[in-house]
């Protein structure tokens, strides 16, 4: 009993002494969510860090993109599915985890930065799709 209460002790310990977004205690939304200055930063995080794999803007490449589908606005992924695929990587594929080379807030700028990109496509998209709604005479 008094070993379960000190290591509950301890975990507590650990976990009040980490940033505010710590290991292990991922939000389910982006706390950079709408951050201009952290989707600018994400952007040069990504180019650094990703865009040798999934290309650029995360369009996809030899890894997949990261902007549309369930990727995209509204899409299934979270962005806590995001944090955790970032951080952790996907076991025996190339995509390697980078909670030890990439501080939280750091995977939270690209995270904002994606979802931005993700914005933006779909606005490019809907204007292509209406520009071929125009009817030509
Ligand atoms: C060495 C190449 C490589 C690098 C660098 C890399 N990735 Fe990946 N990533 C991959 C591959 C390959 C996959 C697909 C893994 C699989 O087979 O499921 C992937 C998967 C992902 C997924 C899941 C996509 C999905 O739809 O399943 C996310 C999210 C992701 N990467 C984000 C990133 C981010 C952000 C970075 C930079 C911090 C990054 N990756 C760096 C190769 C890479």
């Amino acid at each position: 009993m008094i070993r379960y209460t000190a290591t509950c002790a301890l975990l507590m310990a650990l976990a009040g002494g980490a940033q505010a977004f710590g290991p292990g205690q991922a939000p389910a939304n982006n706390p950079l969510a709408s951050d201009r200055a952290a989707a600018g930063k994400g952007e040069e995080l990504f180019g650094r860090n990703c865009q040798q794999c999934h290309n650029s803007r995360g369009k996809g490449g030899k890894g997949p993109q990261l902007v549309k589908g369930a990727w995209g606005p509204g899409g299934a992924n979270s962005d806590g599915q995001m944090y955790e695929l970032i951080a952790h990587g996907r076991p025996g594929t190339q995509m390697g985890g980078f909670s030890t080379s990439l501080k939280d807030e750091e995977i939270w700028q690209i995270i904002a930065f994606l979802r931005e990109e993700a914005l933006r496509v779909k606005a490019a998209e809907k204007l292509v799709q209406d520009d071929d709604e125009i009817p030509y005479y």
